[in-house]
């Protein structure tokens, strides 16, 4: 059984295929990570996973059930949370106010969750502090509390570690290896090969809106395909 699984689906703007045909199945209780170069459609997948752009033609499926007509509010309730590429927090709330937002997503959240959320995402010393008065980074972290906060079985995450340093990008990928080993599904995306490749259990690459390779992340990382798309001579060197 999947977890989530996206068949044949398409979303177009117009002329430009952001997505064209792409079949993506999640197992529960793993990483998949999904690679690809700019404007290679892995944010507009995201958005038609969460129901949050129509699609042009496909199927979602959520534990087995359609949902591609599901509202996106609909889907925190089944256990689906985000993070966004570009940060979106509520600036006149605090933090521990914003990671709450997500509690009250949940009809019944468990007891303890903001302060679990806030604690695994290292936010203890700026639980007051607004949203502006945060680094990049940590504000990126408040956006993973929050999505954890909504207590998720599955989580997609936009570029999570976009503008932090080394050591920060370390802390998320042992954060969410350990979510994982807990049993959380996620599908997350990152520029950083080695990131992802030290972070998940199975690769996806784009490019074009359409998937072109798909295994483990050795097998994924020396594909021609992938290598010619998106790695290129900077990751052979790496490698
Ligand atoms: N709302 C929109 N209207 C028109 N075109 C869009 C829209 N959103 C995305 N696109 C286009 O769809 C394509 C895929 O964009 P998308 O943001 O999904 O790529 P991406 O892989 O997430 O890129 P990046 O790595 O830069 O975040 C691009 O050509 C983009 O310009
Ligand atoms: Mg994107």
């Amino acid at each position: 059984m999947t977890v989530i699984e996206a068949r044949d689906v398409a979303v177009h703007y117009g002329g430009i295929k952001a997505v064209d045909g792409v079949d993506l199945a999640l197992e529960p209780g793993r990483i998949c990570g999904l690679l690809g170069p700019n404007g290679s459609g892995k944010s507009t997948l995201l958005a038609a996973l969460t129901r949050l752009v129509p699609l042009t033609r496909g199927t979602l499926l959520l534990d087995g059930a359609e949902y591609q007509n599901a509202a996106p509010a609909s889907l925190a309730r089944r256990g689906v949370a985000r993070t966004f590429q570009t940060v979106r927090l509520l600036p006149d709330l605090t933090v521990a106010e914003n990671v709450r937002l997500g509690a009250d997503l949940r009809r019944r959240a468990p007891a303890g969750v903001v302060d679990d959320a806030i604690e695994r995402t290292g936010l203890g010393d700026v639980v007051r502090a607004r949203p502006g008065e945060l680094s990049y980074g940590m504000s990126r972290r408040v956006e993973i509390a929050r999505a954890l906060a909504t207590s998720p079985r599955l989580l997609l995450l936009d570029e999570p570690t976009a503008g932090m340093n080394q050591a920060e990008r370390q802390e998320i990928s042992e954060l969410l290896r350990r979510l994982r080993d807990e049993g959380l599904t996620q599908l997350l995306v990152e520029h950083d090969v080695q990131l992802m490749i030290d972070t998940c259990d199975d690769l996806v690459a784009m490019n074009f809106g359409a998937v072109v390779a798909h295994g483990s992340p050795a097998e994924v990382v020396t594909d021609p395909d992938v290598q010619r798309a998106y790695l290129g001579k900077k990751w052979r060197a790496h490698a």
